[in-house]
């Protein structure tokens, strides 16, 4: 087992252990995609969403001109008439070309996996001169001994490996060869990379071009259907009847209930050009591969900013954006050196958009980091769209030039001006409340061999699901008299837990595992001389403090 693999199989189990994370449905199987918070995870979960919304909405940074601007939140339904989809692209747009397997029935998304297949040549032919002489003695037809998938462009990020790619890239015991312009293998595949690892060869095969008549699934041979478009977003009906008339869908984000209520929130607040309105909540997505854990899951909640403003000053607000997210993150101990902000190409970038950030994460279930949140410039295209389908006229939701009016209300321009309007850029930085909640855990997991208790979760204090635990070493000779009153002040202002059963050790090595940064120790000097000892999570190291102080001192070194 590689050493990644097998943190994040401590990291899974931990979090069963602890009741951070469960299954859904467990006792029925479980069904794939679905995921349920035990009590530690769901505070933890909750605090990344209280500690987002607190610094975001409620006291963001101020802007890049150094002023402040206004924040305000919205909370929309899931479910919402479905010409919503229709105008946000997702009815026509959010789905994969999907391929079947006829056999072992596995699904691929074709337009998305570019398979390469790790051929092993028993013996190189010894008047083989080139590795096209190595590649022609492959039967046509072999089914790949290993796969690997990588998003096609030669020198790309490899997405996903199956184990033994995996194995033979880790051990980096071959050699990248590039054999531009080689001849195809099998009919419909271009080869494009040969490997050789000093003993045999291994011909890596681009298997994306399909040849429908030789067509084969890369798990098992069998025959592969046509590619089908596979919508993404779960359908349901609303009402009694079930026909194409009442067809709806969840939500797959929470951006457009922000659109579609972008009108609303200008015309019932005093909100003006630049200003951002937020939205926390759930979203569905019927993800062919839901996989890594809660990486990819089916259900999962969004924290989305759509930040309006004027066009010319989007690029100043896109990038105050891309930084003030990369900086929440590390305020909350995301090591900068998982942290990897990947500025899109031109070529990745949708048609309306001018620039994107993906804010990734190093998951150690994988080599590569993975997407966190992005954060993009979305220019007018929103807007436009639900003025073009519910209004008729992609102009609907223009505002007025603020500088060159006086007023919004109608007052009207200076003499002699018009006041011009526009459709405003949007700027939308989109997290996934899940994917920061499982890069949380990856990060505070801690491991130390020396340690009393060798796992322990290193939470940063704002997010730690318990702040602080209070323990009569014993429960009598007068000890739980002493602790309870700590546990009842602290517990009024920070989530605090009592606990007076089993070895002092075994309660250490509890709280460890839940993150809780400092623990209260009540025991027989309390009595005499009224102090208590307070225990650290990070370096187990222990000091006295008078039993009076147990909440000061928990404010000061928490700072929260
Ligand atoms: N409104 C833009 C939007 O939804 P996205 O990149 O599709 O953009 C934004 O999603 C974020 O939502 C991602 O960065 C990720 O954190 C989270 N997310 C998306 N799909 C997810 C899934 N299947 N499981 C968990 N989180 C997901």
């Amino acid at each position: 087992m590689s050493q990644s693999t097998d943190v994040m199989e401590k990291i899974v189990a931990l979090c069963r252990r602890r009741g951070f994370i469960f299954g859904s449905s467990e006792i029925y199987g479980g069904i794939g995609g679905f995921w349920d918070y035990g009590p530690l995870g769901c505070e933890l979960k909750k605090n990344i969403k209280d500690v987002w919304w607190s610094d975001m909405v409620r006291n963001p940074p101020p802007g890049p001109d150094g002023r402040e601007f206004q924040m305000v939140g919205v909370d929309c339904s899931i479910i919402m008439n479905p010409k919503v989809w229709e105008a946000s692209g997702h009815v026509g747009g959010f789905s994969d070309p999907m391929r079947d397997c006829k056999d072992c029935k596995l699904r691929y998304r074709s337009d998305w996996l570019t398979r390469w297949g790790f051929f092993q040549v028993p013996q190189i032919p010894k008047s083989a001169i080139s590795i096209h002489d190595v590649i022609s003695g492959i039967k046509p037809g072999t089914v790949p001994s290993a796969i690997m998938i990588s998003d096609g462009t030669p020198g790309s990020s490899i997405l996903e490996l199956n184990k033994e790619a995996k194995k033979r890239l880790r051990a980096r015991t071959f050699e990248w060869v590039i054999v531009p312009h080689h001849p195809p293998v099998l009919p419909g595949e271009a080869l494009t990379y040969c490997v050789a690892d000093g003993k045999s060869y291994f011909c890596m095969q681009w298997v994306k071009t399909f040849d429908l008549s030789q067509d084969y699934c890369p798990n098992c041979g069998g025959q592969l259907t046509e590619p089908r478009a596979f919508n993404l977003m779960f359908k349901t009906n609303v009402g009694a009847v079930e026909d194409a008339s009442s067809v709806a869908y969840l939500r797959p984000e929470t951006a457009q209930g922000i659109f579609a209520n972008f009108k609303n929130v200008m015309d019932s607040t005093r909100v003006k050009i630049p200003f951002g309105i937020a939205q926390v909540g759930k979203a569905f997505r019927n993800e062919i591969n839901p996989r890594n854990f809660t990486f990819r899951s089916r259900e999962f909640e969004q924290m989305e900013i759509e930040f309006f403003c004027k066009p010319d000053e989007s690029m100043a607000w896109y990038e105050f954006w891309r930084d003030t997210r990369i900086n929440w993150y590390t305020s909350l101990g995301i090591k900068s050196g998982n942290l990897r902000p990947r500025q899109q190409g031109e070529k990745e970038l949708a048609h309306y958009s001018k620039a994107c950030t993906d804010i990734e994460y190093l998951f150690p279930f994988s080599d590569e980091p993975q997407e966190l949140e992005g954060v993009a410039h979305r220019g007018s295209f929103d807007l436009n769209q639900h003025g073009k389908f519910s209004r008729d006229d992609e102009n609907a939701f223009a505002v007025i030039d603020e500088d060159q009016s006086r007023d919004r209300e109608g007052a009207g321009p200076p003499p002699g001006q018009k006041a011009s309007r526009y459709v405003p850029h949007v700027i939308e930085p989109s997290a996934g409340a899940d994917r920061f909640t499982l890069a949380v855990i990856c990060e505070a997991y801690s491991y130390d061999e020396s340690r009393a208790s060798p796992e322990y979760m290193r939470f940063h204090p704002r997010l730690a699901p318990i702040k602080a635990a209070v323990f009569p070493l014993v429960a009598k000779d007068g000890l739980p008299e002493i602790a309870e009153p700590i546990f009842r002040e602290i517990k009024k202002h920070y989530p605090c837990q009592y606990d007076a059963k089993q070895s002092i050790g075994k309660r250490y090595a509890r709280m460890d595992e839940a993150g809780t940064p400092y623990c209260f120790t009540i025991d027989g000097q309390s009595k005499e001389d009224g102090t208590i000892t307070v225990r650290n999570r990070d370096d187990a190291s222990q000091i006295r403090i008078d039993k009076s102080r147990c909440l000061e001192y928990l404010r000061e070194q928490l700072r929260i």
